[in-house]
């Protein structure tokens, strides 16, 4: 068995199936969008890495959390899912390997490329564990059995259980046929040492459905040939049988069924030759796909193996999906189209209680907008803005929230745009703020005045100089003809300011200040019992109060 056969495989599905050749062929792939994470003090133990991970710190106040984001924030999330529209938009062509060369790229990338099988195992594992993590949670599949076969895709399965477990996953291990080597010896010893439990075939439950919710197939990879072999065929033969208990129960729940590179059993380039094997729901191809990828159509392809070096692209023509910001993995295909009604969150968060928020909301909001900025998140200051015009009919856009104290909260638009307008009518607004890396909402209703005249100016010239032309060109709310209105108008203010002097500030831009009546504060919790403490100001003996009470979800 070639190196790291394990390392790499695929197969994806749905697409426009073309011709096979036995060199690298190409099919249409889209990309995803990412999933997003909750915030608990079990965060400890149970979120992916690739979520946002909540810390209690000892040190600061205690309500404070400390946040420490992963590669889905820190690698841009905003890059992800830019990266995902691009390669929507794309439409490309990705490519696929026979076995023959995804043999051959082994043999140079530990050849002459100067990689080892040790790094390419872990690099294959990890992105098999972040793959894994970008759709399945923790929070609801965190019961994980890894069946690992002899070669190196049991060794990539290896790798993938201990990334699993430091995400947050409890991952048992099914590895019947130990390689005796340094490299497998010093996987399963990690594994021994995190107490992962290994479990026999013998132990392993006849129906793996009660006990599981994810089956991690790393048996056979893309150098396997013939039939598997005992105790693997039969192994095999659960996870085919889980399928079809889940078809005959017309449901597909759990365990779900990641296949590390090639679904145990298919042949490498044309999938599954009977139809009778495995049906996984999630694959991840290593390096590239491999033909039988095409024959894939579960509904989560992934791509990992985030090391393929331009003179292999080069040689092999490959066609491969860039991967955003610092993540492991790519999406590839179609993502699954999703129900609706079905989407649903399970929030898990701190207890939000009564004696911890501050008496003052806006103390309160800074605390909780600081979380928000130290979790990394993009835009924490992006709010919902919702008016009504005189007549009681509402309008909502987002605005950027660029200042708060005890006079309220600021944001700058045009002053003769819709909401301008509306305002105008009627000076009463609501804003909402929804974090939700930290299931967090707060909603403000107020009254609303603009700000001063300075302090807009102040304001104007604090922004770059093309925001500031942006500003001056965009007659907000009104219809243009086309872009090119805009771009030429742009063009002809940059050239008439290119000397560096002063932009003036045009007159209809300027902020607004909402002082707040009410302030709510919302976090999620488990069971929909969420959290809500209200503040509304009451007058008390002739002074102004803030009053705190507790709402029903
Ligand atoms: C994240 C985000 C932030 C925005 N920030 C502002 C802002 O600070 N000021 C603004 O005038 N428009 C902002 N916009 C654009 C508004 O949502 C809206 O399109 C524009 O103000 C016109 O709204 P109107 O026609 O209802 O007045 C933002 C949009 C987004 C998505």
């Amino acid at each position: 068995m070639t190196a790291w056969s394990s390392i790499r495989r695929t197969m994806p599905c749905l697409l426009n199936f073309t011709t096979f050749c036995n060199t690298t062929t190409t099919t249409n792939f889209l990309f995803p969008t990412p999933p997003l994470s909750n915030l608990s003090p079990s965060f400890l133990s149970t979120q992916p890495s690739s979520h946002l991970s909540v810390f209690l710190s000892s040190s600061s106040r205690s309500s404070t959390l400390r946040f420490f984001s992963s590669s889905k924030l820190s690698g841009g999330m905003g890059d992800r899912a830019v990266s995902s529209l691009d390669n929507l938009q794309m439409s490309d062509k990705i490519s696929y390997l026979t076995q023959k060369d995804a043999a051959e790229i082994d043999e140079i990338l530990m050849g002459p490329l100067g990689f080892s099988v040790d790094q390419l195992m872990e690099l294959a594992g990890l992105s098999v564990a972040a793959s894994i993590a970008e759709v399945y949670r923790s929070n609801d599949y965190g019961r994980v059995l890894a069946l690992c076969g002899p070669g190196n895709n049991g060794g990539d399965g290896l790798v993938a259980a201990r990334h699993l477990y430091h995400f947050g996953y409890k991952p048992f291990v099914c590895y019947p046929k130990r390689t005796p080597k340094p490299l497998y010896a010093g996987l399963v010893t990690q594994l021994e040492s995190l107490e992962i439990p290994f479990l026999s075939v013998e132990d392993l439950p006849q129906d793996l459905s009660k006990d599981f919710d994810i089956i991690v197939d790393a048996m056979f990879g893309f150098s396997f040939h013939g039939k598997p072999r005992p105790p693997f065929d039969g192994v095999i033969q659960r996870l085919v049988s889980l399928h079809s208990h889940a078809q005959a129960q017309s449901r597909r729940i759990s365990p779900v069924i990641v296949s590390v590179d090639i679904p145990s059993g298919w042949h490498v380039e044309e999938g599954d030759l009977d139809g009778q094997g495995i049906k996984p729901d999630m694959l991840v191809s290593l390096t590239a796909p491999k033909l039988c990828a095409k024959k894939f159509c579960g509904p989560h392809h992934f791509l990992g193996g985030r090391f393929v070096p331009p003179s292999i692209v080069k040689k092999y023509k490959l066609n491969l999906p860039p991967y955003p910001g610092t993540s492991m993995c790519v999406r590839i295909g179609k993502p699954p189209s999703v129900d609706i009604s079905a989407l649903r969150e399970n929030y898990l968060s701190p207890e939000f209680l009564e004696d911890q928020v501050l008496p003052d909301p806006i103390d309160q909001f800074r605390r909780w907008f600081d979380d928000a900025v130290a979790a990394g998140l993009r835009e924490p200051n992006a709010m919902a803005l919702s008016t009504a015009d005189k007549g009681g009919k509402l309008s909502s856009r987002m605005v950027l929230l660029k200042g708060v104290d005890e006079h309220g909260f600021v944001w700058y638009t045009n002053y003769e745009s819709q909401k301008a307008r509306e305002l105008s009518e009627n000076p009463r607004a609501s804003l909402l703020f929804y974090w939700n890396e930290l299931n967090r909402q707060v909603r403000i209703e107020g009254t609303v005045q603009k700000v001063s005249e300075e302090e807009s100016e102040q304001y104007f010239h604090s922004r770059p100089r093309g925001s500031q032309i942006g500003a001056i060109v965009s007659k907000q709310s009104t219809v243009v003809p086309g872009r090119h209105v805009l771009h030429e108008e742009y063009k002809a203010l940059e050239a008439k300011f290119s000397d560096g002097k002063l932009i003036p500030k045009p007159e209809n831009w300027g902020g607004y200040r909402l002082k707040p009546t009410v302030v709510e504060f919302w976090q999620g919790q488990q069971s929909r019992l969420h959290d809500r403490l209200q503040y509304s100001l009451i007058e008390i003996e002739g002074k102004q109060a803030w009053h705190i009470v507790r709402l029903a979800p």
